[in-house]
């Protein structure tokens, strides 16, 4: 079952002294697939993003990258196998332009350093830099490409980290809140770029509380609520779901309606 998806759980769990913030949770990503993860505030979806990613230590439970057991291993290491992971809030060397945030992304740029002695190194920077632009044209940022990451907009530095990702060669992108604070344009550009993505089969795990925007891009759904899975499936079933209306999607509505 393990091989099929490009990541799943197996009753992972994380403490805080006393707190479950993560209760034996089964969490699956189908290759190709944008998952979606929801809940309300406090309910877990942040601590399973860094307990996944290696950030924080798992206490019960084991992890999945395709077939491989990524349990407990360093963000690095889980990084370098083609996992990337975003953060609620972007964080780019704010003083490097937008194309130089991208050139330091690459696998391998170390060792391209070296070829500098034996002249190879021209050709090779030449290659980075033209499939970083490829990449900034693809999310509509190149005429960005000069610009300090301290100058863009909340969502621009969101697709920032997303070419970041594409230029690490990611197979799975995991991202919390994504569209936070991001116009509703450029929140729909962006998860139509996703959409593409995903048809070249790029996986993406998404937490995110802006459903009104979201859904209609996610392919499947897991709901949170207190550390564990409340609830999972397509959109219709967990919108029908009245265990999710009860502890999310009602509170999110008068959210709304109070302009929050
Ligand atoms: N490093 C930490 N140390 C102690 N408690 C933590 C830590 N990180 C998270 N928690 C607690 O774990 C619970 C889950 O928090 P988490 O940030 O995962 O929620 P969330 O679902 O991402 O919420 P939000 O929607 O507000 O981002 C909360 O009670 C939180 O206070
Ligand atoms: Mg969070």
């Amino acid at each position: 079952m393990n091989e099929m998806r490009a990541l799943q759980t197996q009753n992972l769990s994380k403490f805080f002294d006393g707190l479950k913030a993560l209760n034996r949770v089964n969490i699956g990503v189908e290759k190709g697939s944008i998952t979606l993860v929801i809940g309300p505030n406090g309910s877990g979806k942040t601590t399973f993003i860094n307990t996944v990613s290696g950030f924080y230590r798992a206490d019960e439970g084991k992890v999945f990258f395709e077939d491989k057991d990524i349990t407990n291993k360093p963000p690095h290491e889980i990084s370098r196998l083609g996992i990337v992971r975003t953060f609620q809030i972007p964080q780019p060397l704010k003083k490097m332009t937008v194309l130089e945030n991208l050139l330091i992304a690459p696998k391998g740029y170390g060792e391209n350093i070296l070829n500098t002695i034996s002249g190879r190194w021209m050709r090779k920077e030449e290659e980075i830099v033209e499939r970083a632009f490829k990449i900034l044209e693809f999310l509509k940022l190149d005429h960005l490409w000069d610009s300090e990451a301290q100058n863009l907009s909340g969502g621009q530095l969101k697709l920032l980290e997303v070419a970041r990702a594409m230029m690490k060669d990611a197979q799975l992108i995991i991202m919390d809140e994504p569209i936070a604070g991001v116009n509703p344009m450029l929140s729909h550009d962006m998860l139509d770029r996703f959409v593409e993505l995903k048809k070249r089969g790029m996986s993406f795990l998404i937490v995110e509380h802006r459903l009104d925007i979201v859904l209609k891009y996610t392919d499947y759904i897991y709901v949170m609520a207190n550390g564990s899975v409340i609830a999972e499936g397509k959109e219709d079933d967990i919108l029908n779901n009245p265990k999710v209306v009860e502890v999310y999607l009602g509170a999110q509505d008068s959210e709304v309606e109070c302009g929050v």
